[in-house]
C-alpha cells in the first residue's frame, strides 16, 4: 500500500512570520491524519520552519540547482536544503519550465543530484492545453517522465514522487476530470514499469495537481492510481489545506 502524500506548494507567497503561523495551525489540525503532509515553502522561510520542530508536517523546497557549490549566483544546493530540514524538493514545475526555461535535461540533473544528496524529488510533468488538444497528453508525460528519471537507479525509485500537473489546470480553477487524471497517471505508472519493472513501479507515489480544492480532492483520492495531490493556491490557507488533507 502506498501512503498518500499531500503537498502544499506555496510558490512565491508568505514571509517568515506568515509561514510560521500557517505551519503551526496546520501541524495542530492535521496531526492525526494518516496522510503524509508536506509544505513546500519559499527558501527564506525554511530555516525558521525547521526550527519549529514540526513532527507531522514535513518540509520541502520548490527548486534547487544541481551543483554542490560554487559560483552560481542566486542558486541553492541540495545540501543547503537538507541543512534547513527539507525532506522533499519540487523539481520541474511547469512555472520553472515555462517562465525560467528549464528543460528536461536540466530537470533531470536536479533529480539525480537531489536523490544522491538524500532529498526526495517531486518531479512535475504535464501537458499544455495545446498539447492536450492535439491529443499529445500521454506522449508528453511519458517523455517528461523518462527524461526526468534518466540515470535514476532502481534502488532510488521509491524516493521519487511524481506529480501529474496539466499546465492548463494550474491556478485556473479548472481542474482535470478525476478519471482522466487517473488514466494519465496509470500511463505514467506503466512507463515506470517499463523502465524498472512493475513491482518497483507500484511503490511510487504519483500525485495529481492543478486546481485541487476542498470540494474536489475526494474525487481524485478515490481513483486507484492517484496517491495524493500537489496543491498551490488552496494550500496557502490553513483551513482549506486542512480540509484537503482530511478529504
Ligand atoms: P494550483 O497550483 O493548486 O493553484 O492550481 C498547483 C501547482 O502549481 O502545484
Amino acid at each position: 500500500m502506498r501512503t498518500p502524500i499531500i503537498a502544499g506548494n506555496w510558490k512565491m507567497h508568505k514571509n517568515v512570520g506568515e509561514s510560521l503561523e500557517t505551519a503551526r495551525q496546520l501541524e495542530e489540525r492535521v496531526k492525526d491524519s494518516s496522510v503524509e503532509v508536506v509544505i513546500c515553502a519559499p527558501f527564506t522561510s525554511l530555516a525558521a520552519l525547521s526550527a519549529l520542530g514540526l513532527s507531522k508536517v514535513k518540509l520541502g523546497a520548490q527548486n534547487m540547482y544541481f551543483q554542490d557549490q560554487g559560483a552560481f549566483t542566486g542558486e541553492i544546493s541540495a545540501g543547503m536544503l537538507l541543512d534547513v530540514g527539507c525532506e522533499y524538493v519540487v523539481l520541474g514545475h511547469s512555472e520553472r519550465r515555462q517562465i525560467f526555461q528549464e528543460d528536461d535535461e536540466l530537470v533531470n540533473k536536479k533529480v539525480v543530484k537531489a536523490l544522491e544528496t538524500g532529498l526526495k524529488p517531486i518531479l512535475c510533468v504535464g501537458e499544455t492545453l495545446e498539447e492536450r488538444r492535439a491529443g499529445q497528453t500521454e506522449d508528453v508525460v511519458v517523455s517528461q517522465t523518462k527524461r526526468g528519471l534518466a540515470g535514476v537507479a532502481a534502488d532510488q525509485l521509491a524516493n521519487v514522487v511524481i506529480a501529474y500537473e496539466p499546465v492548463w489546470a494550474i491556478g485556473t480553477g479548472e481542474n482535470c476530470d478525476a478519471e482522466d487524471a487517473n488514466q494519465v497517471i496509470g500511463r505514467i505508472r506503466g512507463t515506470l514499469a517499463e523502465l524498472y519493472g512493475s513491482e518497483l513501479a507500484e511503490q511510487v507515489r504519483i500525485q495529481y495537481g492543478g486546481s485541487v480544492k476542498p470540494g474536489n480532492i475526494k474525487e481524485f483520492m478515490e481513483q486507484p492510481e492517484i496517491d495524493g495531490a500537489l496543491v498551490g493556491g488552496a494550500s496557502l490557507d490553513a483551513d482549506s489545506f486542512t480540509a484537503i488533507v482530511q478529504y
